[in-house]
């Protein structure tokens, strides 16, 4: 008994400094806090982002690519991909623990591509609906990205944060956990 007790409080205790390693090493991977870090979407938010999605990838029969930038472990594309198994699904996270999170969760969809790399060094010109969570810092440099590169009539919807540049069609609000979030919808 004195064993088990010994043995799970150091179970414990290694699991928590991995976890303080592991998000000191993401807190200097994202340039101390300029870009996001891994925090899943969840709550009313998440709901409005899907049912948007839904609504936008509900009207397009042809095939189109979607985008997640920063997939975390793929709690938005797994819904999408599942509704709308004609179109593609495409995560980039850079971050080894939601990727692999997303890859095992993602792994019987063919229709999910989750990458390994950096969302600010990939080109969207082929995109369809882009979505993102991501932060004040990329406001202006995401935001005048995708207005350079997204082709005319794709859809992007960033939860929580605005983003420069892009015309903007709808906010909606979505408190969550009593923080005034919102949605922000935008079209190219
Ligand atoms: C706020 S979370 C998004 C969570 C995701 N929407 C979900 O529902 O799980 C932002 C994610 O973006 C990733 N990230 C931040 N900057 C990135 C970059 N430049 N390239 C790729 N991934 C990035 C982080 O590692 C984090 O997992």
């Amino acid at each position: 008994m004195k064993t088990f007790l010994i043995l799970t409080l150091l179970l414990i205790g290694f699991s928590f400094c991995f976890l303080e390693i592991y998000f000191l090493l993401a807190y200097i991977r994202s340039g101390f806090g300029k870009y996001p870090p891994f925090v899943i979407s969840f709550g009313r938010a998440k709901n409005i982002v899907l049912n948007e999605a839904e609504k936008i990838l509900a009207k397009t029969s042809h095939k189109t690519n979607v985008y997640d930038l920063g997939c975390g472990d793929g709690g938005l594309l797994l819904p999408l991909a599942k509704r709308f198994p004609h179109h593609v699904f495409i995560g980039y996270e850079w971050d080894w623990l939601p990727y692999l999170l997303a890859k095992f969760r993602c792994r019987n969809h063919p229709n999910i591509k989750i990458i390994k790399a950096d969302f600010m060094k990939q080109n969207y010109h082929n995109a369809g609906l882009v979505l993102c969570y991501t932060g004040p810092y990329l406001k202006h440099r995401l935001g005048h990205k995708l207005n350079n590169e997204l082709s005319k009539g794709t859809h992007v919807i960033s939860e929580a944060f605005e983003l420069d540049e892009l015309p903007q069609k709808k906010e909606i609000s979505s408190p969550t956990l009593k923080m005034p979030m919102k949605v922000f919808l935008y079209q190219k």
